[in-house]
């Protein structure tokens, strides 16, 4: 399948793996990669500048296909050195960015300059212009039904990625829903150049995390994942368990006198012990209503070429038998 999206990264399939926090590892977007889609590092899972340095040439390692690093901008209680990522990044030679969060201007021209292509990922169509404005390639359009922060409009993809299409003139992916052939048509039907997938990737068994994560993904229905962090305006989608209780039972006490301190026992340093030591009551991690659309753990190779093969058969017998009658 060609799109501009496959055009403007060089990939093979319009397949893009989100950045995801202690789950985009060298592992899992050289496992994307090599199946044809677009495999991304989490940089600020690496801590450092030098962490993240090591992890690209990991990745390197693993395949000589275009892989790219996520540079997320959120609300933190010390922030990352930003400058030196960005400076890693140019240095290390990576050619594709998906930055995420807070708007990317300031790194822009470091990124412009060093012939780097920028996907920035947006939860509305006014950010997506602003994208747009400020020199993005390309941005990520994430739904309501996301994993992770899907902002605080609240518009799922039905409506989102039209609106966008109206808005646009930079290619787009449709990101958050997104698990199977069906939702690359769809997405594609809706005016996206193809789709980005977090929650689907992990399950998995490239994805380097616990198998307890993949088992609770296909445990999973849709009325799984709860929203927390609302009052705070860092609204997160995250996977139900006895901490994520807890976040929404104080939210309830508390109103939106609630503090992030409030729930930092159930927030913070959370994900090393979700992903590594497979404690699934720990605490909050992102996760999307798509978990009630998994059903097994295929690797990625299996996951990537099982969605174009639905794709193509929904496309060349479905569609095209329909339009025959
Ligand atoms: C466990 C997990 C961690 C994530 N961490 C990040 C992150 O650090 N930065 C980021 O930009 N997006 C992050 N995301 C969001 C994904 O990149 C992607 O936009 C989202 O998962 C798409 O929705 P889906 O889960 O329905 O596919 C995360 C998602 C998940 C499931």
């Amino acid at each position: 399948m060609k799109t501009r999206i496959t055009e403007l990264f060089g990939i093979e399939h319009p397949i893009i793996q989100g950045g995801m926090h202690y789950v985009g590892f060298a592992e899992m977007a050289a496992a994307v990669s090599e199946a044809g889609g677009l495999g991304i590092i989490t940089g600020l899972t690496q801590r450092t500048p030098e962490g993240l340095r090591a992890e690209i040439r990991r990745c390197r390692e693993m395949t000589k296909k275009p892989f790219g690093v996520n540079l997320t901008f959120l609300p933190s209680v010390t922030p990352p050195d930003y400058p030196g990522f960005v400076r890693t990044i140019i240095e290390e030679g990576i050619k594709i960015v998906e930055t995420a969060g807070n708007n990317p201007a300031q790194v822009m021209p470091f990124f412009k300059e060093a012939g780097v292509k920028v996907i920035h990922k947006c939860t509305s169509v006014r950010h997506s212009k602003k994208a747009e404005a400020i020199g993005c390639d390309a941005v990520s359009v994430d739904g309501f039904e996301c994993g992770g922060h899907p902002g605080e409009d609240d518009v799922p993809n039905f409506i989102l990625l039209p609106r966008a299409a109206e808005e646009l003139k930079i290619p787009f992916v449709a990101s958050g829903g997104m698990a199977d052939g069906r939702s690359l048509v769809a997405a594609m039907a809706l005016g996206a150049e193809g789709m980005n997938m977090g929650t689907r990737f992990m399950a998995t068994k490239d994805a380097p995390i616990h198998q307890n994560v993949k088992d609770a993904l296909v445990a999973a229905s849709e009325l799984d994942t709860r929203l927390i962090m609302r009052p705070l305006r860092n609204t997160e989608r995250v996977l139900n368990n006895a901490g994520v209780a807890k976040i929404v039972e104080k939210e309830k006490q508390l109103g939106n006198g609630i503090k992030f301190e409030d729930i930092l026992n159930e927030v913070a340093g959370v994900y090393p012990k979700i992903m590594k030591d497979g404690d699934m009551d720990a605490g909050a991690w992102s996760c999307g209503m798509v978990a009630g659309l998994i059903h097994d753990v295929p690797t990625v190779k299996e996951l990537i070429t099982r969605i174009m093969k639905e794709a193509d058969d929904i496309i060349a017998k479905r569609l095209t038998g329909a339009l025959r009658g």
